[in-house]
């Protein structure tokens, strides 16, 4: 029998399939090292994608397979990720260390992009990720309270440089910075087009995110002027459309799948909202508006359902009370958006590993 040697655990490493990515592990990690040496191999890994909470079950899948060669009786697996920078970077001061600006949009409004998008956000950072979230909805803000940000509190200013800037929010781990904590009931947001999309750009470019791997835009529902000007006016690395099934059917997603497109920001992929309905009894899920929608949606664009969330009573209590459902990361639904976020990452992580020089990967013998 001759013995397992490095090349052949690299071998075994190239074959393996990424759990969340339908593909080689390696198109979206990197080897750093690896090392066979009495019958115990040391391989050391950086995902390209953030994913503390699933570590566990991607060491247990590395090493299960890496086992099977017959002399080998241990694996050590270090794990670490490196999220990389979109190609496209803002030169802003704001954003200057913002790795990936991610826009959540919507056809038409009330399908759950808000929830959506603090969800994701908050379950990037679960993964490890630094993240930022930007309410861009200024005729109808909501990030905050969704945060459980007392009303009334306004972010500090500081200065950098020669410039004013806010200094984000943090909640949850994560920077916010909203319309709503700006204004006050004396001053209604009644805005002209051109007006909102200056203020957008402000608060986009004049907020002190500081390094972030991920900054999550909230946009207002359609395909308006802020959504043209968010898309025409700052490198956005990739767009979610969150759809319900109704939506669906009234084709309005398509139109937020086809603005994008136009503006040439990358289609991440389609979250499906309220797809099933569970009874807050029995647990019970029934498809109310029909099964498979945004799947068919996703063929027909070329795009990818990046997860389906159910119509769940706990997602709007534990939203009102101001406490994301995934701030309780155990529970299914938090499971849920945090396997959604991660697939986000990953879409970004290949996209943007494509557009960068590939890197040569050595293996030292020593
Ligand atoms: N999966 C879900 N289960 C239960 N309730 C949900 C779910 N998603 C969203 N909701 C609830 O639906 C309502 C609308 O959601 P949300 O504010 O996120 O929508 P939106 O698309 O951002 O709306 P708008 O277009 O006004 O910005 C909220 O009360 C929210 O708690
Ligand atoms: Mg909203």
């Amino acid at each position: 029998m001759t013995s397992s040697s490095r090349e052949t655990v690299v071998g075994l490493l190239r074959e393996l399939q990424d759990p969340w990515l339908e593909a080689s592990l390696l198109t979206a990690a990197d080897i750093d090292s690896v090392a066979v040496e009495g019958g115990k191999a040391s391989i050391a890994l950086t995902t390209a994608y953030p994913c503390e909470q699933g570590a566990e079950q991607l060491k247990q899948l590395i090493s299960d397979y890496v086992s099977e060669l017959p002399d080998i009786n241990t694996v050590d697996i270090q794990l670490g990720s490196k999220v990389p920078m979109a190609p496209r970077v803002s030169e802003e001061a704001g954003l200057t260390n913002v790795k990936n600006i991610i826009a959540v949009a919507s056809g038409k409004g009330g399908v759950g992009k808000s929830t959506t998008a603090v969800n994701l956000a908050m379950a990037l950072s679960e993964d490890g990720a630094k993240v930022g979230i930007l309410d861009a909805d200024i005729y109808g803000p909501s990030i905050g309270q969704m945060l459980g940000i007392p009303e009334g509190r306004r972010p500090d200013v500081t200065d950098v440089g020669e410039q004013q800037m806010f200094v984000p929010i943090e909640a949850y781990g994560l920077k916010s910075n909203s319309m709503a904590y700006l204004v006050t009931e004396q001053t209604p947001m009644v805005w002209r087009g051109p007006m909102a999309s200056g203020a957008l750009l402000q608060l986009l470019n004049q907020t002190a995110w500081g390094e972030l791997d991920y900054l999550v835009v909230d946009l207002p529902p359609g395909t308006g002027d802020i959504q043209l000007t968010l898309a025409q006016k700052v490198p956005v690395a990739g767009s979610v459309i969150v759809t319900t099934p109704q939506d669906l059917a009234l084709l309005d997603a398509r139109k937020g799948v086809e603005m994008f497109r136009k503006v040439e920001v990358p289609v991440l992929g389609i979250v499906e909202n309220m797809s099933v309905h569970v009874c807050s009894n029995c647990g019970h899920a029934e498809h109310l508006f029909g099964e498979g929608g945004g799947s068919r949606m996703a063929e027909e664009y070329q795009t990818k359902v990046l997860g389906s969330l159910p119509l769940a009573m706990t997602i709007r209590e534990k939203m009102d009370s101001g406490r994301p459902i995934v701030a309780d990361s155990e529970t299914k639904e938090a499971q849920l958006y945090i396997e959604t976020a991660r697939r986000v990452a990953i879409k970004l992580a290949l996209q943007n590993r494509q557009s960068a020089p590939i890197p040569t990967i050595t293996i030292s013998d020593d």
